[in-house]
């Protein structure tokens, strides 16, 4: 059975965007951000393909989690929206539009914070899922993370709280149709880590790779990204102004090439303990 690509994840979202221009932004993206998204698919195919030690599994875990720490960008987002409401007489149409761009921006967290979920927080879920794989190796200190996913996380946290309004609704958008294709590469490349190398309970194997299940059942994703895109559209009616579709490619093709740069490296280390693992079999003969 032949999987389907982050490519084709990405398209099928980008056709439920009613504006045209920015679905065709999106699906261009995608064309000069191809190189980025091979690196991405090739390291969660090489994922399960090992055994990995601790600390390139820590590396992997820890840098990983770094591309998808935005709560606090998404906080610092809302309340920007929610600050230049109250400048705004709440007589205005404006305030209340203003208002809505923050709650529709918002809405990206309510998974993420446990409400509806008895306050269990997609970080307690990573957890599990960090656990199983890793025991108590204290995967979480901060010497596992590379520089291009530290980096990565600085640069959201840059777009969506220092710079324009815009650009951060924007990042906060293609945050979600990108996390939309890779979580569900990645249960992928979980659920295959998982059943090579450890022997779990139904329950146990369920509870570990929660995380990513979470962000594909119900089309969680989906509604995040949709959501964004009113809330982008919400606020350009608050402000009189456009998308800038231009602005839009660019900046999904960076997201990919950043993202691309993390997963590109941590292959690179992956591969080269996979290389150093087998020259070691060839002169033991062990297997
Ligand atoms: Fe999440
Ligand atoms: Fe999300």
């Amino acid at each position: 059975m032949t999987r389907k690509t982050i490519n084709k994840y990405i398209l099928e979202l980008a056709d439920l965007v009613s504006d045209k221009e920015l679905s065709q932004a999106l699906k261009e993206s995608l064309v000069s951000g191809q190189g980025s998204i091979d690196k991405i698919e090739r390291c969660f195919s090489l994922l399960p393909e090992c055994r990995w030690s601790k600390e390139k599994l820590a590396q992997f875990l820890n840098s990983w989690q770094a591309t998808h720490l935005k709560m606090l960008a998404i906080y610092g987002l809302s309340c920007r929206l929610q600050r230049l409401a109250m400048n705004v007489s709440p007589e205005l149409g404006s305030h209340r539009q203003l208002m809505l761009a923050s709650a529709y921006n918002a809405e990206t967290s309510y998974e993420d914070l446990g409400l509806d979920y008895g306050g269990q927080t997609h970080a307690q879920l990573f957890n599990d899922l960090a656990g199983t794989l890793m025991g108590d190796y204290p995967w979480s200190l901060e010497k596992y993370c590379i520089p291009e996913a530290q980096e990565f996380s600085r640069w959201i946290y840059q777009n969506m709280v220092v710079s324009d309004i815009k650009t951060g609704l924007l990042t906060n958008m293609l945050s979600e149709i990108y996390n939309h294709a890779e979580y569900n590469i990645a249960l992928t490349a979980f659920s295959e880590y998982i059943d090579n190398y450890h022997s779990l309970t139904v329950s146990g194997r369920e509870k570990a790779l929660q995380y990513p299940y979470v962000h594909v059942a119900d089309e969680t994703e989906v509604d995040h990204f949709l959501v964004v895109v009113r809330a982008l559209n919400t606020y350009c009616a608050a402000t009189e102004s456009s998308i800038n579709y231009v602005e839009a490619r660019q900046l999904f093709e960076e997201y990919l090439c950043r993202v691309g740069k993390v997963m590109g490296s941590l292959t690179a280390a992956m591969e080269k303990e996979k290389d150093a693992a087998a020259t070691t079999r060839e002169y033991t003969g062990a297997c």
